[in-house]
């Protein structure tokens, strides 16, 4: 089916999957007590969030749950001094937990590490001390360019122990992504890996680094830490290059945890907007723990037995929040697979899920419908009577991938909790609950404690059936704590296009049972297999291209991965000199995207024009673009491209 036959059957699905009475009976969360938290929620939400705040471990309590005197720049829990870390690690060593296990990881190859607690925290200590002991101080920066290893999390870790601030950068950025990131955040230190494995390849990791740091601003990076994984020839630049293995080794496991104030950073992670570069957007310690916790604890119903994989990389906010921090500071086992969800053969995730008896899979619509297309011989072969919860994010799901999902890998017995957030906000903020009435399609309503509804541009909800624009009313803990540097465009992003609200820049409609329906980005942002690109970071790729004049690019619909780029190219004089055909012109551009951007930002197509639709003042109008594409009414999207 393609996207417009997706679209099409999201509009029509009426289908309703009632929870099975066992899961009602041993969900956390019953129907009482939910309708309680809901009630509590709605009449004094701070109260409701100030309870969740309980629920952890703090140097401090807080004076005040939340400071709204300057919004929209909300503070949560000023006065309060705490590390997440503490939560996550620290804390569970006095507890039952110190020997549970805390991750379990694989590597493409088939090689496993585990670490209980206990381990964890040692060597988090190690790489903490280590970090001091070449400098690193509370609030620098340091960037984490890492594919899946349990070192990842040991730095990550170790970074926020220290109070400094970690930017993770998607292993699948280029050089120059990763040298202008380096360079905006002034990081002072890297931490990579020589390589990894990836679908049976090894991608040499730290020659990408070398390329980025050539160019690096001279006041970063003294520092570039790398992980022995893959046994590429690394080369290593003395004195700037040093191997983990060998500042950790002299370390000492234990080392003390930074207490923190309630807002100071904990991370940095670039998303994708509208225009210009790609934003900062901060995270600190206090609010986005609260919220990570409950939200984690609530949404698949935490067991002391469980075993939580999600597939996410650790690259994006998914894999920050719910692969690394949030089910760390639950005291839950989190699982984390190196390489590629169909190496050796499309197996690979059942098999993970059999062979450590996975009992919560959290993972994506794309990755569903690549193995859709593989049928059910191999789900079948495995043994996936483990799995109790399923769940879905990064961009809709289909109720045919939905559908798929529950029948043959839940066995119609798990729940899909289809989780709606962002890296913006933290946590999850609309989904469902395991005793949740589930329609397929619909990521079904706001969390307890979180306000959202559709509307149209002047705040209005919109009459029920009708798309308009995804608002959230009221802050959340785990809310971005600003744009690094930049407050004005925090306000002029999220809470200007629609006043007084949180603008979330998705287009959604609500049913008459007030279940929201996700229908996909309001802007100009791109959700490629869940990944978001903005539509201006490629075409300031593309006109870095010498025979580039000026560049459109829209999503098209595309069956796997929801969506795919497509561009419209101006060209210049004289390219017929250099390439044979325009073949040849076409796939060196695509190339030239891959080598600027780096493979994230996949090209499906582009064809060459000689005008382009234009505002009269200029804006390249790229909703015409994507209606011509489409065979679309152009009138249709107007009102929807006039808040960008
Ligand atoms: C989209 C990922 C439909 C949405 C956690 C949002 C979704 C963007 C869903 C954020 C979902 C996320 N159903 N669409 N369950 N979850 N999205 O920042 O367009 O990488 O605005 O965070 O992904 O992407 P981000």
């Amino acid at each position: 089916m393609d996207q417009t036959g997706a679209l099409d059957a999201l509009l029509h699905e009426e289908r309703v999957f009632r929870p099975l009475p066992q899961m009602v009976i041993e969900a956390n969360l019953n129907p009482h007590e939910l309708e309680q938290a809901q009630e509590q929620a709605n009449r004094d939400f701070l109260s409701y969030w100030e309870d969740a705040a309980h629920e952890l471990d703090w140097f401090k309590k807080w004076d005040q749950v939340l400071d709204d005197s300057n919004a929209p720049h909300y503070r949560w829990f000023p006065g309060a001094r705490c590390n997440i870390v503490y939560n996550a690690l620290d804390r569970h060593i006095e507890t039952a937990n110190k020997n549970k296990l805390a991750l379990i990881w694989e590597g493409e190859p088939g090689d496993q590490r585990k670490y209980t607690y206990y381990e964890l925290y040692r060597e988090v200590n190690r790489f903490a001390n280590a970090l001091r002991s070449l400098g690193v101080a509370k609030g620098d920066r340091v960037v984490l360019y890492m594919p899946l290893l349990p070192e990842t999390t040991i730095a990550m870790l170790a970074v926020a122990k220290i109070g400094a601030v970690h930017s993770m950068i998607y292993g699948g950025f280029s050089a120059k992504v990763l040298r202008e990131r380096i360079n905006d955040a002034k990081a002072k230190l890297v931490v990579t890996a020589d390589g990894f494995y990836r679908n049976g390849r090894v991608v040499n990791l730290k020659q990408i680094v070398d390329e980025a740091l050539l160019g690096a601003c001279a006041e970063c990076v003294e520092t570039c830490v790398v992980v022995h994984r893959a046994n590429v020839d690394a080369e290593m630049h003395e004195p700037r290059d040093l191997w983990y293995e060998d500042l950790v080794r002299r370390e000492r496991p234990s080392s003390p945890t930074e207490v923190m104030d309630a807002d100071d950073p904990l991370f940095l992670l670039y998303s994708s907007g509208t225009t210009g570069k790609p934003k900062g957007i901060v995270h600190s310690h206090a609010g986005y723990m609260v919220g990570i916790n409950r939200t984690l604890n609530w949404v698949f119903d935490l067991k002391p037995t469980d075993i939580f994989w999600c597939t996410a990389d650790t690259g994006w906010i998914t894999g920050h929040s719910y692969v690394i921090y949030g089910p760390l500071v639950a005291g839950t086992t989190t699982v984390m697979y190196e390489g590629h969800p169909l190496y050796p053969q499309a197996d690979r995730l059942w098999d993970v899920v059999a062979r450590y008896g996975v009992t919560i899979l959290y993972t994506s619509p794309t990755l569903i419908r690549m193995l859709m297309r593989f049928g059910t011989q191999y789900p079948r072969q495995k043994d996936l009577s483990t799995l109790r919860l399923l769940g879905s994010v990064g961009e809709p799901i289909n109720p045919e991938a939905w559908v798929w999902l529950h029948k043959h890998i839940g066995g119609a017995k798990c729940p899909i909790m289809d989780t709606w957030w962002q890296t913006e906000t933290g946590m999850f903020m609309i989904s469902p609950l395991p005793i949740s009435p589930l329609k397929p399609g619909s990521v079904n309503k706001a969390l307890p404690g979180v306000e959202a509804d559709v509307v149209d541009r002047e705040g209005n909800p919109v009459p029920a059936g009708k798309g308009g624009f995804l608002v959230i009313k009221k802050p959340w803990p785990a809310m971005m704590s600003g744009i690094d540097n930049d407050p004005e465009r925090y306000e002029n992003t999220y809470w200007k296009k629609i006043p007084g609200m949180y603008f979330a820049g998705d287009v959604a409609r609500k049913d008459e049972d007030g279940y929201i329906w996700i229908q996909g980005r309001a802007d100009d942002v791109l959700n490629i297999a869940g990944h978001r690109i903005g539509t201006a970071e490629v075409e300031s790729a593309l006109v870095a291209h010498r025979f580039v004049n000026e560049a459109a690019v829209i999503g098209i619909p595309d069956t796997i991965k929801g969506e795919v780029a497509k561009a419209f190219v101006i060209l210049t004089d004289g390219w017929e000199a250099e390439y044979d055909t325009s073949e040849d012109l076409v796939s060196a551009l695509k190339n030239h995207v891959r080598r600027e951007l780096g493979p994230v930002a996949v090209l499906k197509s582009l064809e060459f024009r000689t005008t382009l639709p234009k505002t009269r003042s200029g804006k390249i109008m790229r909703r015409i673009l994507k209606a011509e594409e489409l065979g679309e009414d152009v009138g249709d999207t107007s009102t929807l491209e006039d808040l960008d």
